[in-house]
């Protein structure tokens, strides 16, 4: 099942997710249907608020599925390490058509759940690690516009309540 993408404006998106505890069916189809709405709307992460669901539930393919080993699924997701810094465009899935440079860790570490409800560590450079810390804020109600300057995000903001006048948003 495809979902529709929320955009930026929507509240879900702006608050904590609530935790999983309950690891069954209904839940890998939740991550079935998160890698299915993230690959047709071509993106390479995506965070269960975008959807709609406030729930601690995220998948990543930076390789966007070239390599199936790639799929990553995080639940329950806290970042445990990072090193380093890289500045580089970021998007989002929530802010279509937009990217700003943005400044993350080089590498991190995640720990989180699987579906199956065992703890995993994901750890990642470059890419991954700006998906890593992207999708775990996605839970934490913050968004990547959060890390750029007043000025940026203030223009952003303008440009998207034009949009939304136009009924473009
Ligand atoms: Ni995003």
């Amino acid at each position: 099942m495809l979902y529709t993408i929320v955009k930026f404006g929507d509240p879900v998106l702006e608050k904590p997710a609530a935790p999983i505890t309950v690891f069954d069916d209904e839940l890998r189809k939740l991550v079935e249907d998160m890698f299915e709405s993230m690959y047709a709307a071509h993106g390479v992460g995506l965070a269960a608020p975008q959807i709609g669901i406030s729930k601690r539930v995220a998948v990543i393919d930076v390789s966007f599925k070239e390599d199936p080993d790639a799929k990553i699924v995080l639940i329950n997701p806290e970042i445990i390490h990072t090193e380093g810094r890289l500045t580089s465009n970021e998007g989002c899935l929530s802010l279509p058509e937009f990217r700003e440079k943005v400044t993350r860790p080089r590498s991190v570490t995640a720990r989180a759940q699987n579906v199956e409800g065992e703890t995993i560590e994901v750890s990642g450079e470059e890419l991954l690690a700006r998906a890593l810390v992207h999708e775990t804020d996605h839970l934490n109600g913050k968004l990547y516009i959060s890390h750029i300057s007043a000025l940026k995000r203030d223009m952003m903001k303008r440009k998207i309540r034009k949009l939304v006048k136009q009924g473009e948003w």
